[in-house]
């Protein structure tokens, strides 16, 4: 029976990962963090960087750089690596590639006695947990991707923008896949428990218009983002950070999460982003929104564009 110090490898240490890394390191949330790279030389300096600010961080964390031999007494493996978009490329473009390095990362984890959960974030991430989940065999409670946490954690940052309300206090969730046909859950956002639209009704120079406008730059957002300066990297970052904590300290939190569809929103064998209950264990249930009708074929058009691209690669 191993201790109760929790273990977090990291594999990828590119912009994500190492992003992750030095979230991670600042609000004290493991014990142990290993960084995992092919390129050794960099997730060595990353882990020499990272142990200096160790002085400033709110509560020890052990730092190194390691092998796949290290993920054998992980909690949790949070897998960053990959090729990243380009400019005016989708994340659907990506998936054969990342596909391919993932078979062979997966396969490695798991053959030195991983048995703990997997965290994926790299993209089309929803795919890619599928497949995290096919090549390692675990329960699919215990393989968690990112899905659209960033995309919700955009959705209420502009909301609490437009309404002038701390982002904090507004509930709305982005669901679907995390790319081009995510959708809005308009139909049960609210603020303080008052509905958008109640919102809306209160002041003139609220619109409708600004709202859709409002979602094209959550849905568009990280083109605009990697259009400017490459990549996106520290909104992620610290959404991975947020599900680390909800995964190591049993919270139980709600997160927009990819996760395993069993019937829930009539799908079966997927992972796409929807609400769900995280905890020590991984996805403790997915929650079922009432959708209305406009938001339900959004939803089944978002499970049939990722089905279309996964089947050459997966099935
Ligand atoms: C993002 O949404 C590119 O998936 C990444 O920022």
């Amino acid at each position: 029976m191993k201790d109760r110090i929790n273990r977090v490898a990291l594999v990828g240490t590119g912009f994500v990962g190492s992003s992750y890394a030095f979230a991670l390191l600042n609000q004290g949330v493991t014990e142990e963090l290993v960084l995992i790279d092919l390129n050794r030389e960099k997730s060595e300096g990353d882990a020499m960087d990272l142990n200096h600010g160790l002085p400033f961080a709110p509560s020890p964390t052990r730092i190194w750089f390691g092998d796949y031999s290290d993920c054998k007494d992980a909690d949790l493996v949070v897998l960053c690596a990959g090729a990243n978009q380009k400019p005016g490329e989708t994340r659907l473009d990506l998936v054969e590639k990342n596909t391919r390095i993932f078979k062979s990362i997966v396969e490695e984890i798991m053959a030195n006695g991983f048995d703990g959960i997997f965290l994926v974030a790299t993209n089309p991430v929803d795919i890619l947990t599928y497949a995290v989940w096919k090549f390692s065999g675990l329960p699919k409670e215990r393989v968690i991707g990112s899905g659209t946490i960033l995309d919700t954690a955009r959705f209420r940052f502009l909301l609490g923008d437009y309404f002038n309300v701390d982002t904090r206090n507004v509930h709305a969730y982005i669901v679907g896949e995390h790319g081009d046909t995510e959708l809005p859950v308009w139909s049960h956002a609210d603020i303080a428990g008052k509905t958008i639209s109640d919102w809306v009704k209160k002041e003139e120079h609220y619109k409708q218009e600004d709202l859709d406008e409002l979602f094209l730059n959550v849905r568009d957002a990280a083109y605009h983002i990697i259009q400017r300066k490459g990549a996106t990297y520290y909104g992620i970052a610290m959404g991975l950070v947020r599900l680390t904590k909800a995964i190591l300290q049993n919270e139980n939190s709600v997160l927009t999460v990819s996760a395993y569809l069993d019937g829930e929103y009539g799908h079966k064998d997927i992972y796409i982003g929807v609400p769900a209950v995280v905890n020590r264990s991984g996805i403790r249930e997915v929650i079922e929104l009432d959708l209305n009708n406009s938001e339900k074929e959004k939803f089944d058009h978002s499970v049939s564009v990722l089905k279309k691209t996964m089947e050459p690669v997966l099935k």
